[in-house]
């Protein structure tokens, strides 16, 4: 099927993409606006309560796109070595040594020696297209593996902790090899 033909059937709200609970608070905010025009035809102790509600449908509708987003943040994972010490910095150098350069490289090419009988090359930590990825990101290739890429799922081996440390590592890797 062409592109452009499986485009004319989507609807727009696939168009739009938005996720749903951007969906629910524009539905809940749209319900309010409804509510405030008819408060300006309703007269007397009507008008109060359709205000009331009207009120709490904007409330809802604030607190279904916000709250969403917040938990979102508490529980995206966030590197707690973001200022790296020496200490992090060498843990993450003997992490690395033992457990990614047989298929990464010592110098973060994805040269090691194992790399070569895998389904696809390592990844290169070298090149600027590594510093593109966000860091839940690769925290989470880590922790997981790639499926079918021959990128190992490293959470039964290394702590959360650890895994940090070597990718922060691999950050200065990055870092120093583009000369930053
Ligand atoms: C058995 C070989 C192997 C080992 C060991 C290995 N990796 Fe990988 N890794 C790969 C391969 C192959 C890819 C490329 C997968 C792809 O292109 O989809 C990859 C990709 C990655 C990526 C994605 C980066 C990018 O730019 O696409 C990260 C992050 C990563 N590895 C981290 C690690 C870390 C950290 C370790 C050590 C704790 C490690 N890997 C050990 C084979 C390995």
């Amino acid at each position: 099927m062409q592109d452009d033909e499986m485009d004319g059937r989507m609807s727009l709200w696939q168009r739009l993409a938005l996720p749903l609970y951007m969906q629910i608070a524009f539905g809940l905010l749209l319900a309010g606006v409804l509510l405030a025009v008819v408060a300006i035809v309703v007269r007397g102790q009507g008008r109060r309560r359709v205000l009331r509600a009207m009120q709490a449908l904007v409330g809802l509708s604030v607190a279904s796109c916000t709250i969403p987003f917040y938990l979102g943040q508490l529980f995206t994972p966030h590197n707690p070595y973001s200022v790296p010490t020496a200490e992090v910095l060498e843990q993450g150098n003997q992490l690395y040594m033992r457990e990614c350069a047989p298929c990464h490289g010592v110098t973060g090419a994805g040269n090691g020696p194992a790399a070569r009988t895998l389904p696809v090359p390592a990844a290169n930590f070298t090149i600027p297209h590594y510093a593109t990825h966000s860091q839940e990101l690769l925290f989470g290739w880590t922790k997981d593996g790639i499926p079918g890429r021959g990128m190992p799922a490293f959470g039964q081996r290394l702590s959360n902790d650890q895994i940090w440390q070597v990718l922060t590592y691999i950050d200065e890797l990055n870092r120093k090899s583009l000369g930053q």
